[in-house]
């Protein structure tokens, strides 16, 4: 047990750190109880990884061609309600939709760290996609959006400083950050027909590519006749920062699960690769990429932390 990031707990459960014992539940839950189907997809992340995001990309490949331009759900829905998050069902004490009784495939979203998989989700089969974002955009977005959590219920969340020194030190929701990006890491250079790893900057940066690439895990490859259309370029302009952030639906709604609803609009802060440098301190960064550097030793993995 360990002071949490809001008024709450944290308790570590195989090796991860999570909020309330609520929350525990929740994860333990859906251990036992998601059972995927081999057709389903499951998208996992670290929270503020860009899961929203990810979650409007997704649906809007699995879906082309079903809407036209002014017609999207994506226009008037959350991605929050379009692709659920496995944990919430326990928390709200509503039946998770159950993936038999839904047309396959679906896409549903966890973040669970790789060693809590269900064994039932590993014996699906079902293909995993995995985004990460680097450590220092990270925690800057993860401690943004629980402040603005508790301003809507103010007790005494940590200071940004404390804050730092418990992502540090792993106690984070879903931490340690490292730990859970290298189980998806090393699960995708294992399988890598069964867990694709993506990184939020990259998705920045060559936006096309990596939509495709993205497109072809699923199953859902663009041909060449969609790619003349200007569908990939299509989906992206759909699903950006610039376009979500200023759709009513999440500048003022609310996402409903079962009788909870939240607001949409923290889900959507910056959007940006680099924030980070507005918020740390020259000392906090460097011990950030030094614990980064410790971590990620021997793995060939790097993260892109400025355009
Ligand atoms: P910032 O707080 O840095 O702005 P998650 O979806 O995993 O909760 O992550 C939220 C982060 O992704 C926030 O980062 C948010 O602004 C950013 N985000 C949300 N939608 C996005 C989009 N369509 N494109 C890029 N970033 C997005």
């Amino acid at each position: 047990k360990e002071k949490g990031w809001t008024t709450e707990h944290m308790y570590q459960y195989q090796g991860f750190w999570y909020h309330s014992v609520v929350g525990l539940q929740g994860i333990m839950w859906v251990e036992e109880h998601f059972k995927p189907r081999h057709e389903d997809l499951l998208l996992v992340s670290a929270p503020k990884s860009g899961t929203t995001w990810f979650k409007s990309l997704m649906f809007a490949i699995m879906n082309r061609g079903q809407y036209d331009c002014s017609t999207h759900p994506l226009l008037t829905t959350s991605p929050h309600e379009l692709v659920p998050f496995s944990e919430i069902f326990f928390h709200l004490n509503i039946p998770f939709p159950n993936p038999d009784t839904l047309s396959p495939p679906q896409i549903f979203h966890t973040h669970l760290p790789f060693t809590s998989l269900s064994q039932s989700v590993l014996d699906s089969q079902c293909r995993i996609v995995y985004v990460c974002r680097n450590p220092k955009d990270t925690f800057v977005s993860l401690f943004h959006f629980l402040q603005k959590k508790e301003e809507e219920n103010p007790r005494e969340p940590l200071s940004f400083e404390e804050a730092f020194e418990q992502f540090c030190k792993g106690v984070s929701v879903y931490g340690p950050f490292w730990d859970h990006v290298l189980g998806y890491w090393k699960a995708s250079l294992e399988w890598p027909e069964r867990v694709l790893f993506l990184k939020y900057e990259d998705m920045k940066v060559d936006s096309s590519f990596h939509l495709k690439r993205l497109a072809e895990f699923m199953g859902y490859a663009f041909s060449l006749e969609e790619e003349k259309q200007g569908l990939v370029k299509e989906i992206l302009k759909l699903c950006s920062f610039e376009n979500q952030s200023n759709l009513r639906v999440n500048k003022t709604g609310r996402f409903r699960v079962g009788h909870m609803s939240m607001e949409n609009n923290p889900f959507f802060r910056k959007g940006e690769v680099g924030d980070w440098k507005n918020h740390l301190t020259a000392e906090m960064a460097e011990r950030l990429d030094r614990i980064t550097g410790q971590k990620l030793n021997g793995y060939d993995l790097r993260f892109l932390d400025t355009l």
